[in-house]
């Protein structure tokens, strides 16, 4: 079998059982003694995560903790394979904290690139100043130090301490809630990870730590490649089984309520068009300039002047004593 990285936490592949409450919220379950226990086979997801689970650069035993952080941060919101380069790009220049930190803040709103919601590349350079500053340089292992750290929430903590550390915590972001929802609750249901998904998980999973890490990651690489929404492949998943959602006949969801796939002419293109330009920059633009490479500003100049001045109250980009803009 191939070796999948999470090392920290690989120690020991033990077997053991998942168990918890099964199909509690179907329609038609109206009280505890309906309730059912699901038992999800942790060899099954440990075995397929072992035979399966991408071979990710943050994966591997060489990723460092802040490594770590940063694919976390990273994949919020953004696909694996445009962050792969970027993730590569940026831990090679800026392999701890401190050189990030000691990069201008301009540095690192340009090698975020076309990632998108390039305020994540503020909010990660200020996390490195407060590693620096609070924890000598060192990512915390401890959940509580991760979550005061600016823009670090909820699910990037606790994937952070699991992932980097070992440490044995419930990691959910959407594929995972979705796969919980399926598989434990019988329910086709596809919201963001709750308070109330991260306790669920916790209950079910076991007790070891190293265990317990990788069928995080387990359960995160199902929903990307079995249980994805729209096409789930129960035939090829370690889950089907012992699946709530398949054995009740796959009930369907609440109607989902579909994203805006609209973009063009979205403030996000609008601002995401003037960055590529400040990105592309070596000096700094006046308007005239910065307008003229701008498709967007011929089509609705409000609107364009608007996501300039956004661009600048968010710190991404700044305008200098001639009002000419750069990046920061
Ligand atoms: N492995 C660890 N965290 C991950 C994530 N957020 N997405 C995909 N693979 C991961």
């Amino acid at each position: 079998m191939p070796d999948r990285g999470l090392p920290r936490a690989a120690g020991s592949l033990g077997s053991g059982t998942l168990t918890g409450r099964a199909r509690a919220a179907l329609p038609g379950d109206v009280g505890p003694s309906q309730q059912e226990t699901v038992r999800l086979d942790v060899d099954a997801l440990t075995e397929f995560f072992a035979r399966h689970g991408r071979d990710l650069p943050w994966r591997r035993p060489e990723a460092s903790a802040w490594a770590v952080l940063v694919s976390e941060v990273m994949l919020q919101q953004t696909p694996v394979a445009r962050v792969r380069p970027v993730y590569t790009d940026w831990v090679r220049r800026w392999p701890t904290p401190a050189a990030l930190v000691a990069a201008p803040v301009g540095d690192a709103v340009r090698a975020w690139g076309r990632l998108g919601y390039p305020r994540r590349a503020l909010r990660l350079h200020e996390a490195a100043r407060a590693i620096v500053q609070r924890h000598d340089g060192a990512v915390p292992r401890d959940l509580h130090a991760l979550l005061a750290l600016p823009g670090i929430g909820d699910y990037t903590a606790r994937a952070v301490a699991a992932f980097a550390f070992g440490e044995r915590h419930p990691v959910v972001d959407t594929n995972v809630r979705r796969v919980i929802s399926r598989a434990v609750r019988g329910i086709d249901e596809h919201l963001p990870a709750s308070a109330a998904d991260r306790a669920e998980l916790e209950s079910l999973l076991p007790a070891d730590p190293a265990l317990a890490v990788i069928t995080c990651a387990a359960l995160m690489e199902v929903g990307a490649l079995r249980c994805t929404v729209a096409n789930p492949d129960c035939a090829h998943c370690p889950l089907a089984g012992t699946c709530a959602w398949r054995a009740a006949g796959y009930p369907p969801g609440p109607e989902r309520r579909r994203p805006a796939q609209r973009w063009h002419g979205t403030d996000r293109q609008v601002r995401g068009e003037i960055m590529a330009v400040l990105r592309a920059a070596a000096t700094p633009l006046d308007r005239t300039r910065l307008r003229a490479g701008t498709a967007s500003y011929a089509k609705s100049p409000d609107q364009w002047e608007r996501c300039l001045a956004s661009l600048v109250s968010d710190g991404l980009a700044v305008r200098d004593r001639r009002g000419r803009f750069a990046l920061p």
